[in-house]
């Protein structure tokens, strides 16, 4: 809990959320939406009108300490297994503790809620840097998520990131995806070869878990069966992570159902693999992406 409340706009609420944990409810004529304290991790928007545009697992588990599956996770300050020990957690630590509501505020139909993590130093013996995290979520017709990295330490901190946003699909085997036509990927499937992407728009028959590198495109989620098409922009982001699991490896993660898969796909603004960089000290960058239904 926030030690000192803050005064909540007319639309928002703070509330238990599932397993006890604190989370921001948005509710108004433009939307609904939820956030959670823990990990600043946004799990839920829906304009009013439309279904649900982010996917969240059925069965994700909601403890402290542990990742939310579906939403938004931030993925902070390295992407994936830590390069150099795999018992860290995967996609880094912020998606794990627990933020502070700074501010809410209104403005006509859209909510923005700021959350805040000051990471110290000597929080992650493998990271050892000194940074102040801010996450901005502005809930409207459109959804506009910033996450800003300021070091506010004496040596430069090395930076991979993603916000990892799960997108709701009617059938992935339907989807395509609009925007990579020309882009170099990495394949993590085919164990890392490197390819570049035809200029058809991309389709999906088996996992896919490909990191897009230096591309600042936005992507088009073109789905029949839902019948709609989602935009996906971003800013300050060089790579695109595109990810669906299919079957296996659905049945292998245990917050993920079985049956799922189909229902979901990533499309991630991400500063990762060749496009992770280095933040001087008193240094800040923002990442930015930003959805909505077209
Ligand atoms: C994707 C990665 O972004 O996240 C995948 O490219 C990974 O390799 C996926 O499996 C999910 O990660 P996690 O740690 O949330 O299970």
């Amino acid at each position: 809990m926030n030690a000192h409340p803050i005064a909540l706009p007319p639309g928002a609420t703070l509330q238990p959320g599932r397993g006890g944990l604190e989370r921001l409810v948005v509710d108004t004529p433009a939307c609904v939406g939820e956030i959670y304290l823990h990990g600043a991790h946004l799990t839920g928007w829906q304009p009013r009108g439309d279904a649900p545009v982010l996917w969240l697992s059925a069965h994700s588990v909601f403890e402290p300490g542990r990742p939310i599956r579906g939403g938004i996770p931030i993925c902070f300050p390295w992407f994936g297994p830590h390069p150099a020990d795999a018992s860290r957690p995967p996609h880094g630590f912020v998606r794990l503790a627990p933020w502070t509501l700074e501010r809410v505020t209104r403005e006509a139909d859209t909510i923005t809620a700021t959350l805040a993590l000051a990471v110290a130093a000597d929080r992650e013996p493998l990271w050892p840097h000194d940074v102040a995290l801010r996450l901005e979520a502005r809930f409207g017709r459109e959804l506009a998520v910033a996450f800003t990295v300021e070091n506010r330490g004496t040596t430069a901190c090395p930076v991979a990131e993603a916000l990892h946003t799960y997108v709701a699909v009617g059938d992935i085997r339907q989807v395509t995806l609009e925007g990579l036509g020309g882009i170099a990927y990495i394949d993590k499937v085919k164990g890392g070869v490197r390819a570049v992407q035809d200029v058809a728009p991309l389709t999906f028959d088996g996992e896919t878990d490909r990191p897009y590198l230096g591309t600042e495109a936005a992507v088009a989620i073109v789905d029949p069966a839902l019948r709609r098409r989602i935009v996906v922009e971003k800013e300050g982001s060089r790579t695109t992570v595109v990810w669906n699991p299919w079957i296996a490896k659905a049945r292998a993660m245990p917050d993920f159902g079985d049956d799922e898969w189909p229902a979901m796909v990533c499309v991630e603004a991400a500063n990762a693999l060749d496009d992770a960089f280095t933040l001087a000290p008193g240094a800040s960058h923002t990442l930015r992406t930003r959805l909505r239904v077209g």
